[in-house]
């Protein structure tokens, strides 16, 4: 097979730069840096953004061990004082005891509104210590360093911050947009192979969502993605570029952003039905609801029984659970999945809402989906 033609969205850095994405909201506007050896700039880029600016860096144990030393010795050498905060690692970090902390260590580290929190780590980091810079002082700006794939392509980007409840997940946050984005792609290859592709899920998300020429040169380009060499930083650019598109759309999600939920309402019942544990990480649980969102549209008639199975052999080849029956430990009944979608989505007038698929990069929001033909859906899965 020859490998197609890059889509547009696919743009090559030249050798020793790096790719600069704008996520365009005016004043609030920012870039978002990515490239192999990006944190190198972060100290220069901190200068001239804010001269003179104090940082405080909050990290997780995990992320420290590796790459804590390289931040605050770039920091150091462009003259940046810095403090570091470092938490446990997990999304059990994001609770009110640890976000506390951080907002007390912020306070403590004597960061105001001219100086800066950095957030270096994955997801539940960004979130964690966005919420707390969000939050002390009534807002100080903060840099977000992700060092996950699934930081780098989605939750850095996009200024949604926060903390989970008893009552559910990110139920307490604010949105809060990053001065700046440093995804160093070197970062992850520290990162275990099951969380990098765990994260590689929410990469095909973008393709399967509203770009068919990005999955199909994903299709053809995955192994050098994971491998680590050019086509990882153009993948990673190409998902910036669409979120950072959508974000400057639709910031608050009252469209558009919502076409990112793309297997997000599947794949969080699963998530649920697992404890939210290590059974089954979050990418995991969206690749399962990418391919069941396709088979779901398939069975409405909405796209070819092929689509759908090219869907799911992708994220099948990269090793990802495309089928129920993948997920470790086995799922609730098709009822208990049922009322964890309604719990997780608000039903209106009886009716669910899901995204859905006319084709490969052709999402759509459908508001009027049947709850008793998602229950058949999940019930025939279930038993195949
Ligand atoms: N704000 C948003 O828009 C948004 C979007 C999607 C997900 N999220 C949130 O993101 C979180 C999940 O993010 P995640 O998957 O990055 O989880 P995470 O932050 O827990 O990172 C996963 C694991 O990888 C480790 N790790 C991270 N970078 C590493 C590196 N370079 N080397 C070695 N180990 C590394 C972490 O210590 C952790 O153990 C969830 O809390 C989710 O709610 C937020
Ligand atoms: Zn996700």
């Amino acid at each position: 097979m020859t490998a197609p033609t890059p889509a547009p969205i696919i743009s090559q850095a030249r050798a020793g730069e790096h790719i600069v994405v704008e996520v365009a909201l005016a004043e609030r506007a920012y870039d978002i840096v990515i490239g192999r050896g990006a944190i190198a700039s972060l100290g220069a880029r901190i200068k001239a953004l804010r001269p003179g600016a104090k940082t405080v860096i909050v990290t997780d144990e995990s992320v420290a061990k590796h790459h804590l030393a390289t931040v605050e010795a770039i920091l150091a050498a462009s003259g940046i004082a810095s403090s570091t905060f470092v938490v446990a690692p997990g999304e059990g970090s994001k609770n009110y005891a640890t976000f506390e902390a951080v907002c007390e260590a912020i306070i403590a580290a004597r960061i105001e509104r001219n100086d800066l929190v950095i957030a270096l780590g994955g997801g539940v980091i960004g979130d964690l210590a966005g919420f707390a810079a969000a939050s002390v002082r009534r807002g100080l700006d903060f840099v977000q360093v992700p060092t996950s794939l699934l930081a780098q392509v989605d939750s850095s980007v996009g200024g949604k911050t926060g903390i989970n409840s008893r009552h559910g997940k990110n139920l307490i946050g604010a949105f809060h947009q990053p001065i700046l984005v440093i995804a160093d792609t070197a970062l992850l290859d520290t990162l275990s192979p099951r969380e990098f592709r765990a994260g590689y899920a929410e990469v095909a998300k973008y393709g399967l969502l509203g770009d068919a020429a990005f999955f199909a040169w994903l299709e053809a380009n995955w192994t050098d993605v994971f491998a680590g060499g050019p086509s990882r930083e153009q993948a990673i650019a190409a998902c910036c570029r669409a979120k950072a598109g959508v974000v400057a759309r639709d910031e608050r999600e009252t469209g558009e952003r919502a076409l990112l939920n793309l297997g997000h309402t599947f794949g969080h019942a699963f998530e649920a039905g697992a404890g939210y544990s290590q059974r089954l990480l979050h990418g995991e649980a969206v690749s399962l609801g990418c391919t069941l969102a396709f088979e779901f549209s398939a069975r409405k008639g909405l796209v070819g029984g092929n689509t759908a199975g090219r869907v799911r052999a992708h994220l099948a080849a990269v090793g990802l659970p495309t089928q129920i029956q993948d997920v470790p430990g086995g799922v609730p009944d098709a009822d208990a999945l049922m009322s964890l979608i309604a719990q997780d989505k608000k039903v209106k007038r009886g009716q669910l809402t899901f995204i859905l698929a006319r084709g490969v990069g052709e999402a759509f929001v459908a508001n009027d989906v049947d709850p008793a033909e998602v229950r058949a859906f999940l019930n025939e899965k279930i038993s195949e």
